[in-house]
């Protein structure tokens, strides 16, 4: 299992801030949703790669900035047409101040 990251200070983040992220190569979108609650999902939708992190967060739920495609950034899934395929969520780990992921596959 891969080591934890550290993906922000905990007041990085205005509640509904985000924060994109490059973790080995990889895009990942850090989210703020409410005073203390973070999610991490991919920067990549999977309807044709639109960067997630640019769109609108409502809540929980992301708008991909491309089509208009929209997930729930708890779980990843779909909630909105034209995505089919949810996106990958990762591990949020609260540390003191800080706000750690662990890269899922
Ligand atoms: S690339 Fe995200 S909706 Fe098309």
């Amino acid at each position: 299992m891969p080591e934890p990251v550290k993906a922000a200070s905990r007041s990085e983040l205005a509640p509904g801030g985000k924060k994109l992220l490059d973790v080995d190569g990889r895009a990942i979108a850090l989210f703020r949703v409410n005073d203390d609650t973070y999610y991490a999902i991919d920067d990549v939708c999977t309807h044709d790669g639109g960067p997630l992190a640019e769109g609108d967060l409502e809540g929980v739920e992301i708008e991909c900035p491309r089509h208009g495609a929209r997930f729930d950034v708890r779980t990843g899934k779909v909630l909105r047409f034209p995505a089919i395929e949810p996106v990958a969520v990762h591990e949020v780990e609260l540390r003191g101040d800080d706000v750690y992921i662990r890269i899922q596959d």
